[in-house]
């Protein structure tokens, strides 16, 4: 038995009539860029966002872009970030001239550490990015008393964590702003590039408004420099399709999580581990062993996807060579990047092919 990594089809497959009767009420309504849909969509996600404001752009890395930037982040600023994420997340930072402090990682949940953050703090720090990787949240109550002893914002990176929660907070309502991506492998997916900007109130949602349209309000007057970074209806108009099913999606994906448990998967590969209180929404199932790299070519051969997600950390990523970073200097990090194996995990996975992916991965390890 096959089994991919991610089914995009099979999830939209069962929605495709409404899909395309969304679509179709789009063109026949003729409005195109910032009109019914994308206001609706803001509207509803805010709805689950304890009422913060939302702001469509176009996609997730604009969103981190723009949200720092509403938040005066600009050249010369330190933003302390993880090194274990996509690279947006530290792009964005660097996009803007400021610069990508990394800080070592949680062992549990892998996300950005409030005692590592601690260590990087400085006169010219200006914000902490921290990122719900893999669906998993960062510990924020240690991270916003961070923020707040030093007068610092916080902005969430939630591109793969909708609809999680760090205890009692919803992930996206922590931050000064969180930001979100619907690009199509995405928790909480679009069909194709779309992404949100959560703002802590209006006056900052009104600045990310004006950033998102070239620094203007009203066409005619223009403030600053901003970006065209606009949300489609079209897009906006499936999103909205897929808002409600985002809760079901989740929790399928945390019964997979474990399915993979029960099936006895630990005992071939190093399971993530969710931290007490910490909800996890599993956009990615991600796996340790020491012989990564072989057990990844080992899956292959037996039909299960497989990916290395991160496999350089940023820290040590080319681009940022001029920071001075070294190898050893963020160990978990890197430790995650050594031998970290994304497994199948998408919300139309069966019980039967959870213990096929679990007895090849007993059988590859054997080999590897
Ligand atoms: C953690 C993280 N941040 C930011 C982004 C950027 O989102 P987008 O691809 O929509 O620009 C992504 C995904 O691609 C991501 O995984």
């Amino acid at each position: 038995m096959r089994v991919s990594l991610m089914d995009i089809q099979a999830q939209y497959g069962p929605l495709r009539p409404r899909i395309d009767a969304v679509i179709a009420d789009v063109l026949d309504g003729g409005r195109f860029i910032l009109g019914p849909e994308v206001r609706a969509l803001e509207e509803e996600v805010s709805a689950r966002l304890q009422s913060r404001p939302c702001v469509g752009v176009a996609n997730g890395t604009d969103a981190l872009v723009i949200a720092l930037q509403a938040l005066d982040v600009g050249p010369g600023d330190e933003v302390i970030t993880t090194p274990y994420t996509f690279y947006a997340t530290a792009e964005a930072i660097a996009r803007l001239g400021a610069v990508p402090v990394f800080a070592d990682i949680d062992p549990v949940g892998a996300c950005l550490s409030a005692d590592w953050a601690a260590e990087k703090v400085t006169d010219r720090t200006k914000a902490i990015l921290p990122v719900h990787i893999f669906g998993h949240p960062a510990d924020m109550t240690p991270l916003l008393t961070l923020a707040a002893e030093n007068g610092l914002a916080v902005v969430e990176d939630a591109a793969q964590a909708f609809g999680a929660w760090d205890g009692e907070w919803a992930v996206g309502t922590m931050g000064d702003a969180a930001t979100f991506s619907f690009f199509p492998t995405k928790n909480f997916p679009g069909i194709g590039d779309g992404g949100m900007v959560t703002a802590r109130d209006e006056t900052l949602a009104e600045r990310v408004r004006r950033l998102r349209f070239h620094g203007s309000k009203d066409k005619v007057v223009f403030e600053e420099v901003g970006f065209n970074s606009r949300l489609d209806e079209l897009q906006a108009a499936v999103i909205r399709l897929f808002l409600p099913e985002v809760d079901r999606w989740n929790d399928h994906r945390r019964q997979v999580a474990d399915w993979y448990r029960e099936a006895g998967l630990g005992a071939h590969v190093v399971l993530p581990e969710e931290r007490p209180g910490a909800k996890c929404v599993y956009h990615l199932y991600v796996v340790r062993h020491p012989h990564r790299d072989a057990l990844n070519a080992a899956l292959k051969d037996e039909g299960i996807g497989s990916a290395v997600y991160y496999g350089i950390p940023m820290h040590l990523q080319p681009v940022f060579r001029s920071l001075g970073y070294a190898a050893g200097d963020l160990p978990v990090a890197e430790e995650y990047a050594r031998t970290g194996l994304a497994i199948p995990m998408h919300p139309h996975l069966t019980r039967e092919q959870v213990d096929e992916v679990v007895a090849a991965i007993g059988r590859a390890v054997t080999r590897v």
